[in-house]
């Protein structure tokens, strides 16, 4: 089975599981895991933050930014087509109290003009504005960088009008990987950065919130409060801190793959993709079949992807595939439809 469904189904790799077994640990909720220490502090210097938090996923990542940053009956702005407003059952509502105001945005980046029009300026009826979030790069948008510069003009907004500014970077790493801007600078706007280990780069778990030290100080009781304090996990940040030492290189050879992909997906006359629009390691096409039933085929045939919508497929690239097993699905495919 050559799996694209996601790049979170990669499997440990040999060195991985070594620095996993060597990891030295402690109970973290008393705060004594050293290598859960070395890591906050770690991704907090490469993303020039004070402080970062290792959580158990990306969802609890974003859902503690928003707590934090938040209190019940404010209002988060924000892309219609994100995973917080898409994938994280509806957790914003439930845990922070918060409601989403979602703009379309074109694959996935939104007009900061937009952003401002929307912002509500304070009628004691209206909810209150207070965050606005961006994701980079943006899931559904296919795997879109979003451009530092609109970024930039957002946070002048969102500064302007006293909002706090969180980022989803799920996969900032594929976005710095692509546009050679480091993490640092696309980080640098934002009061909160979520980052993920258990994508591209390969880990087998976790997340990291990062920010100032206040606002750690206060995520930090929240995921205690979630059900998010864990013991000797450093068996798993050694993971993440493994990947983040040496997997980040190999995030280009997945844009590679997703570009072969997608330049292969365009000779299958029933499917409609542009191959120039790819940008990182996802792979988003619309084809004339209904997505379940094609899908359906393609698993038959030895090849998973996922639906994102009733005519749209999502193949991601990632490490544990490679040059041969691209060229298999595009003979698979090219068979089938
Ligand atoms: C953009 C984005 N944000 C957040 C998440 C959530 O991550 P997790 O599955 O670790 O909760 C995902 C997961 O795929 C994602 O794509």
């Amino acid at each position: 089975m050559i799996d694209l469904r996601s790049d979170t189904v990669t499997k440990p790799s040999a060195g991985m599981r070594q620095a996993m077994m060597e990891a030295d640990v402690g109970d973290d909720v008393f705060g004594e895991d050293p290598t859960v220490k070395v890591l906050q502090s770690e991704v907090a210097e490469l993303l020039g933050k004070e402080a970062a938090l290792f959580v158990p996923s990306g969802v609890m990542s974003n859902q503690l930014a928003l707590r934090v940053h938040t209190s019940p009956g404010d209002e988060v702005i924000l892309e219609s087509g994100s995973h917080i407003v898409n994938h994280e059952s509806g957790a914003a509502g439930a845990l922070a109290g918060v409601q989403l105001h979602s703009i379309r945005g074109s694959r996935g980046i939104i007009d900061p003009e937009e952003i401002n029009s929307c912002i509500r300026t304070g009628y004691y009826w209206e909810p209150n504005p207070r965050l606005v979030c961006l994701e980079n790069t943006h899931n559904q948008g296919g795997g879109v960088v979003y451009p530092l510069d609109t970024i930039m003009e957002t946070a002048k907004i969102v500064r302007e009008r006293d909002l706090a500014f969180h980022l989803d970077g799920a996969r900032l790493w594929n976005a710095s990987a692509a546009s050679g801007v480091s993490e640092a600078e696309y980080a640098a706007p934002f009061d909160s950065i979520s980052v993920c280990l258990s994508k591209g780069l390969g880990a087998t778990i976790g997340s990291v919130l990062v920010g100032s030290s206040e606002f750690i100080f206060k995520a930090h009781r929240f995921r205690k409060m979630y059900g998010g304090g864990m013991r000797q996990v450093g068996i798993l940040a050694a993971a993440g801190l493994f990947a983040l030492r040496n997997q980040k290189e190999d995030l280009a050879n997945d844009h590679a793959l997703a570009k072969k992909l997608a330049e292969g997906l365009s000779t299958v006359a029933s499917f409609s993709i542009e191959p120039d629009q790819i940008e990182t390691n996802i792979v988003m096409f619309d084809l004339e079949e209904e997505a379940l039933s094609a899908l359906e085929k393609m698993k038959s045939a030895g090849v998973l992807m996922v639906p994102f919508g009733p005519h749209t497929i999502r193949a991601t690239t990632h490490r544990d595939v490679d040059d041969a097993s691209i060229d298999e699905v595009l003979k698979i495919l090219q068979e089938l439809f």
